[in-house]
């Protein structure tokens, strides 16, 4: 049987303010809308719609004419505010985030031209932001979409791998959204760490593949070395038979701190 042997107190506290995230998409025939409604039901977010200003166009009519003229105009004149189709206006503090991530559909194997504008008018406030970039597709290659988001957002901290999902595949977004946000260390991220204060008192102790926290806390996460979280729980016993030998980053944590410590499993 696998044990932790550790006896621990944490004399230290670290105020953490948990970073926060914003998704904000733009969807035509809703592939990018049912995308973000699993992205939002795995990760807590704040989401914001772009819509454009004028209701009701057909955008693929006339084999995506208007599609196409909106985005030849934005291609003529890049920098001209003008060149961009109106959207409703949007509020949004950007300094309360401090990750985003874009989901959008590809027009032409470019970015659909209305989040375009949104990105030409919020793009300069998301500088030094972590950049996560969702893209739906029927076919085409993302590319050309990632440039675009890269041109409007220029100083964008553009987090690797970008999500592709095919039209086709917009069924199956629960496990590849799962996946990406494990590929991209999502929680790792996104958590962040202010200050450091005294006086509190946690004890981590271990019977037999438990782990006993004795303190108030709210939440108790294990990371493994790769900052993956392999275990999140409320409970103050925590069954780590499961878990490979190794050592891992103890996180645990209430709305006003997170005491952060190195546990070994043997
Ligand atoms: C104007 C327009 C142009 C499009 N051009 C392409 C294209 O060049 N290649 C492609 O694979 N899909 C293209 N599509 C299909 C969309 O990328 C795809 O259906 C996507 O899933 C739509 O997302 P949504 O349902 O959130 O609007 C185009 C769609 C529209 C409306």
């Amino acid at each position: 049987m696998k044990k932790i042997i550790m006896l621990m107190v944490a004399m230290l506290y670290v105020v953490a303010t948990n970073a926060k995230t914003l998704v904000a998409y733009y969807s035509y025939t809703n592939n990018v809308e049912r995308i973000v409604a699993e992205l939002r039901s795995q990760i807590e977010v704040d989401v914001m719609e772009i819509e454009p200003a004028q209701k009701g166009l057909d955008y693929a009519a006339n084999n995506y004419a208007l599609g196409t003229q909106l985005l030849n105009a934005i291609k003529a004149n890049p920098n001209d505010a003008s060149s961009y189709p109106a959207i409703d206006p949007v509020e949004v503090n950007m300094d309360d985030y401090d990750m985003v991530i874009i989901a959008v559909p590809l027009w032409w194997s470019q970015m659909a031209a209305p989040f375009q504008t949104f990105l030409f008018q919020y793009g300069q406030q998301m500088a030094g932001k972590n950049i996560g970039v969702i893209v739906s597709s029927a076919s085409s290659d993302i590319s050309g979409v990632v440039a675009d988001a890269k041109r409007l957002i220029p100083k964008g901290n553009f987090i690797e791998p970008n999500l592709w999902i095919r039209s086709s595949q917009t069924s199956h977004a629960t496990s590849l959204i799962a996946d990406w946000l494990n590929d991209i260390h999502y929680n790792s991220i996104t958590s962040s760490v202010t200050s450091v204060q005294d006086n509190v008192n946690f004890e981590l102790k271990s019977t037999e593949g438990i782990l006993n926290v004795n303190g108030d806390f709210e939440k108790l996460s294990i990371y493994n070395l790769s900052g993956d979280k392999v275990i999140e729980t409320s409970n103050s016993q925590v069954n780590t038979s499961s878990l490979t030998p190794g050592i891992y980053v103890t996180q645990i944590s209430s709305e006003t701190y997170s005491v952060t410590r190195k546990i070994s499993i043997r």
